[in-house]
């Protein structure tokens, strides 16, 4: 099966919501395939596989890590991965060089970095090469040491042309779809009324051309998740009864049964 490209992606624009979602290993990418446009690889792994405290320490190799068990685990979705924090900013070169190597390790289909304006240039220098890139704008949580946390966006108004501006630069830069995290619904919409790619939102507007979670968040596997996260599932307390029940089952040697065991002739 031919996965939906790139192309297929920035056509969606004002038509049928895009469905993406993240997923870092190959068993829950396998699900998401079957449902989801584009699947990101997200750098949010860092604090949902790794426990870190924000995404700014997620190094390359842990992204090619996670980018190559989902590109192996999914046929269906366009396969999107995060450059991480530090592999990108310096310079065009920089970025290209980095790029390059994580869709020659992976197999992914295009990369997503964040930053509007100040990214152009090397958005522009990625796709005239062959990269087809996904910007991020808003709340751009490899920021969150100059933003001191994570900050909705665009609360003042006196904003919102910043990020407007932000989300014009990309586009006109050739970014094939822009993530819109964190900021007001208001600012969200004028954002995709003034661009003629997607916007994937997240804690943005319905409004968006399509929309982003993190799986792990939705399926209530953290127990603390912000407003913008809907939980559909919870699998949280559902994996916590079925190790209870195994310990349980350890302890009185219910656990393995005649059924889980092998036999000699
Ligand atoms: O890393 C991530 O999961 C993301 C999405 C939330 C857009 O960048
Ligand atoms: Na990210």
């Amino acid at each position: 099966i031919r996965r939906i490209t790139v192309p297929q992606i920035r056509d969606r624009k004002g038509g049928e919501p895009i469905v993406s979602l993240t997923s870092y290993h190959a068993h829950t990418a396998a699900i998401v395939d079957k449902h989801a446009d584009f699947i990101l690889v997200g750098d949010s792994l860092g604090m949902v596989m790794h426990g870190m405290e924000s995404t700014v320490g997620v190094p390359l190799d842990l992204m090619v890590m996670h980018g190559r068990a989902v590109v192996r685990g999914t046929k269906r979705a366009l396969i999107v991965v995060d450059m991480p924090f530090g592999s990108y900013e310096e310079s065009p070169n920089m970025a290209f060089r980095n790029a390059a190597m994580i869709m020659k390790e992976t197999q992914c289909q295009a990369v997503k970095l964040e930053g509007g304006a100040r990214m152009a240039e090397t958005i522009k220098f990625l796709v005239e090469r062959g990269i087809p890139v996904m910007a991020h704008i808003g709340l751009t949580p490899q920021s969150t040491n100059v933003m001191g946390g994570f900050k909705t966006q665009g609360r003042d108004e006196d904003t919102w042309n910043m990020h407007i501006a932000d989300a014009k630069a990309v586009a006109e830069a050739g970014a094939f779809a822009v993530v819109v995290e964190g900021v007001v619904e208001p600012l969200a919409d004028q954002i995709t009324a003034a661009v003629d790619i997607p916007t994937i939102g997240i804690g943005a507007s319905k409004n968006c051309d399509g929309q982003i979670l993190v799986l792990e968040d939705m399926l209530g596997l953290n127990p603390w998740v912000p407003k913008f996260v809907k939980k559909y599932g919870n699998l949280g307390p559902a994996i916590e009864q079925a190790v209870a029940e195994y310990a349980d089952e350890v302890k009185s040697r219910a656990f393995p049964g005649p059924e889980n065991v092998y036999n000699n002739k």
